[in-house]
């Protein structure tokens, strides 16, 4: 996996149909998808519960791209290495999740996977300023975690606040709920390169009929580069 800074839409499979998972996710990445978001939920750290290692496994299979899993559970640590077994190529954990999340984010690293940490709405830039050495990618809750379709919060400053602190690190800037063609400008505009979209990515089509996911892709695409005609 390389770095670069270019804008990369990650639809999350939170919107795909549940039973059909793998002709989904290669689905949408012949319609363009850049990564695979993934989002385990455990029904504690957030209020809804949604799948864990085994069935991620199964993703993975299916996954030719890049495979991000969201952990929105707590504690962390104890299933750092069935995410890994299970071929997640980034693992983010939220700092709100535990009270040392540089651990965390070193026993993922040392786990072989890059690692992610994910900020809700009402947490500040600054919580993750210390631990930045330790990571591969920020990311923003433009949404409270836990379902997906939620409307868009708008993080703008919390986003150029980030990028200031990352500097030249390589380290992604992720947004994550909410992100529509609407939204996918501004976001942008404040730095972010990996923009997570569910409900706008899945939205009108299907496994069988996947053209509608390729043109919600390019058309947010293009609202982030700003080539939207
Ligand atoms: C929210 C999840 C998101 C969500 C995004 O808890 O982390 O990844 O699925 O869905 P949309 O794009 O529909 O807001
Ligand atoms: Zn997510």
């Amino acid at each position: 996996m390389s770095f670069d800074r270019r804008i990369k839409i990650a639809p999350s499979i939170l919107s795909a149909d549940f039973a059909d998972f793998g002709r989904e996710i290669r689905a949408v990445e012949a319609q363009g998808a850049d990564w695979v978001h993934v989002d385990v939920m455990d029904g504690h750290f957030v209020p809804n519960l949604t799948f864990g290692p085994p069935a991620v496994a199964a993703f993975r299979r299916h996954v030719t791209t890049v495979m991000d899993v969201h952990l929105m559970i707590a504690p962390v640590d104890p299933y750092i290495d069935a995410y890994a077994k299970a071929g997640a190529d980034i693992l983010t954990a939220h700092v709100e999740a535990g009270p040392h999340i540089h651990r965390t984010l070193q026993a993922i690293r040392g786990a072989g996977m890059r690692a992610g940490v994910a900020i809700n709405p009402g947490t500040p830039a600054e919580t993750v300023a210390h631990v930045l050495d330790l990571c591969d990618l920020v990311c923003v809750m433009t949404v409270n975690p836990g379902f997906g379709g939620q409307s868009f919060l708008e993080m703008t400053e919390k986003l150029h606040r980030l990028r200031e602190l990352i500097g030249d690190r390589p380290i992604h800037l992720q947004v994550d709920g909410g992100v529509t063609p609407q939204t996918a400008p501004l976001v942008a505009r404040a730095g972010a390169d990996v923009l997570v979209a569910g409900s706008a990515v899945f939205r009108g089509g299907s496994a069988d009929s996947p053209g509608a996911y390729g043109a919600n892709i390019r058309e947010i695409r293009a609202a982030a580069e700003g080539t939207l005609v």
